[in-house]
C-alpha cells in the first residue's frame, strides 16, 4: 500500500490542527510501514499505540476549536472521533488475539477514515476564521 503524502488540499487553515494532521498522516506511514511485519513484535504494538493514543490527543485539541460550531456540529463530529476510537480498539485487540500481521481491510479502513474524515468533517474549521 502506497503510502500517505500530505496535500495543501487537507489544510484546514489553523497551523496547530494542520501540524497535528501531518503527525497523524506520519504516523499512519508508519503503521503502513510495519504491517507486514508479526503483530506481536515490539516495533508494532508500539506504533499502534501511538496512534491510538495520538489520535485521542488531537481529537480533544480539535474538540476546543469544533466547540465554535454550536453544539449540533460539535456533537456530530465527536461522534465520529468516538467512531474512529472504537474501531481502532477492536481491531488492535482482534489483530494481536488472531491475526499474524495487521490485516489489509485495516490499513484500508484507516487510511480511507482519516482522508475522508479530514477532507469533509474538519474542513468545516475552515470557515472559522481564528487567530492563533
Ligand atoms: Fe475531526
Amino acid at each position: 500500500m502506497d503510502y500517505i503524502k500530505w496535500d495543501d488540499s487537507y489544510s484546514v487553515g489553523i497551523n496547530l490542527i494542520d501540524n497535528q494532521h501531518k503527525k497523524l498522516i506520519r504516523i499512519l506511514n508508519k503503521v503502513i510501514e510495519h504491517s507486514e511485519m508479526d503483530v506481536r513484535s515490539k516495533v508494532v504494538a508500539e506504533v499502534l499505540t501511538e496512534m491510538t493514543s495520538y489520535a485521542s490527543y488531537h481529537f480533544e485539541s480539535e474538540e476546543k476549536y469544533l466547540v465554535k460550531l454550536g453544539k449540533e456540529e460539535l456533537d456530530l463530529h465527536r461522534k465520529e472521533h468516538q467512531f474512529f476510537l472504537k474501531e481502532t480498539a477492536e481491531f488492535c485487540f482482534e489483530t494481536m488475539n488472531n491475526k499474524q500481521t495487521l490485516p489489509k481491510e485495516v490499513k484500508v479502513f484507516l487510511r480511507r477514515w482519516l482522508l475522508n474524515h479530514i477532507l469533509k468533517s474538519d474542513m468545516k474549521l475552515k470557515n472559522l476564521k481564528i487567530d492563533e
